[in-house]
Formats: structure tokens, C-alpha cells, sequence
């Protein structure tokens, strides 16, 4: 075999010209089905932009840099879809400015945290992890609970994510401090706020209901983490459940 290469590795053109062949047939093989298609992103129920609490969560989790040890990316590899549910979807981070996948795993991947403990748990475990997983490494964030949320520039973030693509409509901007507000009080009339944001989770995060702190918009982000996109089935089974179209 090797008598067949040798004239191929001592002529650099010829080794070239063939490669350049090999990686060419490679590329079309990957690209050409793109262009039969509308949209790399399926098409997938339940899919909604950040409500603005959720929106300043996730920017405090930007912030802190909590991507330094979190991804947001289940693969679709069997042990990651049993350990964390569905394999996340391109659809899923349509609207993520910038996006988490990230390959940095020292803690689990949160893509689909949302929902898998309660507030309280949240609290407690941002506050001081060893509270509630006493092996825990990840670092105390206890002052969230503590910073009020500052928030009279939120329509400004729906703003600006409105000019990368995300779909707020006026509607939306006008009413994001006092969308904001609703969703952290449970007291407040939510109607107006879920027609916007469906499935958005509203009340007290944080265990202090006469506060907004950055906590409450820390967990509210936390726990709406993978729980918009409706799957067929239970997300345990597995790899094999299609996204509602
Ligand atoms: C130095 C690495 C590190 C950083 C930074 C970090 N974490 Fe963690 N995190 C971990 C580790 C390790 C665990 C697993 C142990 C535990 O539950 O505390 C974890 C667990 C979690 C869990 C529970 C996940 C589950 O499925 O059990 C959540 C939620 C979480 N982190 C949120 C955050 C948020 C929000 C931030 C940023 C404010 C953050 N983490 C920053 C290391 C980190």
C-alpha cells in the first residue's frame, strides 16, 4: 500500500490537489443538505423569549460568571439525556444572548435545572451550597440575597435583545418593570404577565416577598431552565422523543 502513497508524499502539489479533493467531498457532504432546508433550528411548541425577571437572572449569571463551571448543553448521548433529561434542541437557545452551552462542566449542566428543586432548595444553595450538598466546591453567592435588584433599565435589555432578534414586541418593552414586579410578587395580578410570558413562574424566589433582590431573579431564571419546549413524552425516556412541532 504504502509503494501507492510514496509518490503522493514526496510531491507536495499532488498532495494538495488531493486533499483539497478529500476535504471538498467532505465539505459537500455537510453542507449541500443545508441548503434543501428553511432553517437549521426545528420548529418546536412552547418556545418564548426571557420573561424580563428571567432576563436579569440570566444576566447575573452572566456576571458571576457562573458559565465558568456550568454549561447549558445536554448532549445526545445516552448518559447525558438519563442524567439530565432530553438533549437540549438549537431551538432552545434561539434566544440567548450569548448563548451557555460551554464545555466547562465542574458542576452539572443546568440546561434542564428548571423545575428539579424547589425555590427554597435554590436559596439555600446559593446562599451557602454546603447547606444543602455538603460536598459541594462551587462558591458561596450569598450576596445576591442580600443586593436589592436594580431594574429600571430592564426595557433597555429587552430592547437591545430586540436588535439581535428576539422577538419583543412594543407591548413587551412598555411593560417590562411592572412585568418584572408582578412576577416577583404574589400578590400582584399575573394575567397580563403570563399572556405575555406563558408558563412563566411567579411569586416570592427568594423567602423575603417584600424584596426584589437579585436572587429572586437569579432562581426565577434557574427554574424556567429546558422547561418551555413541550415534548411528546416525559423527558426521561429519552432520546427518542420528538419535539412537538
Ligand atoms: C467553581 C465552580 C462553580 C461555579 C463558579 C458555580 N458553580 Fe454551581 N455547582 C458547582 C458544583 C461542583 C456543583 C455540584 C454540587 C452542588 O450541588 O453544589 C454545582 C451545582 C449547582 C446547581 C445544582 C445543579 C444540580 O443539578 O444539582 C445549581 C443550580 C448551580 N450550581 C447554580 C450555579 C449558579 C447560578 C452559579 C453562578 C452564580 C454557579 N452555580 C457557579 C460548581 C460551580
Amino acid at each position: 500500500m504504502f509503494r501507492y502513497h510514496k509518490p503522493i508524499e514526496r510531491n507536495a502539489s499532488l498532495l494538495l490537489v488531493l486533499i483539497l479533493i478529500v476535504v471538498s467531498i467532505g465539505g459537500l457532504v455537510e453542507i449541500a443538505p443545508l441548503f434543501t432546508i428553511e432553517t437549521t433550528i426545528e420548529k418546536v411548541r412552547g418556545m418564548r423569549p426571557y420573561s424580563p425577571l428571567e432576563l436579569a437572572g440570566r444576566n447575573i449569571y452572566v456576571r458571576e460568571g457562573c458559565y465558568t463551571c456550568h454549561s447549558q448543553m445536554i448532549r445526545s448521548f445516552r448518559d447525558e439525556v438519563e442524567r439530565y433529561g432530553h438533549y437540549s434542541l438549537a431551538a432552545e437557545s434561539m434566544y440567548d444572548h450569548p448563548f451557555q452551552w460551554g464545555s466547562k462542566r465542574n458542576g452539572p449542566d443546568l440546561a434542564r435545572v428548571g423545575g428539579r428543586y424547589s425555590n427554597d432548595w435554590h436559596a439555600a444553595h446559593m446562599i451557602d451550597p454546603r447547606a444543602v450538598v455538603p460536598e459541594s466546591i462551587m462558591p458561596s453567592y450569598g450576596w445576591l440575597a442580600t443586593a436589592p435588584l436594580a431594574f429600571d433599565d430592564v426595557a433597555e435589555h429587552l430592547k437591545t435583545n430586540r436588535a439581535v432578534g428576539v422577538p419583543y414586541d412594543e407591548a413587551m418593552i412598555e411593560a417590562a418593570a411592572s412585568d418584572l414586579a408582578a412576577q416577583a410578587d404574589p400578590n400582584a395580578d399575573h394575567a397580563a404577565l403570563l399572556a405575555r410570558y406563558p408558563k412563566a413562574l411567579v411569586g416570592d424566589f427568594d423567602g423575603k416577598p417584600t424584596e426584589v433582590t437579585e436572587l429572586d431573579a437569579m432562581i426565577a431564571y434557574l427554574q424556567m431552565l429546558g422547561t418551555l419546549v413541550e415534548f411528546e413524552a416525559p423527558q426521561q425516556a429519552g432520546a427518542q422523543n420528538a419535539p412537538k412541532e
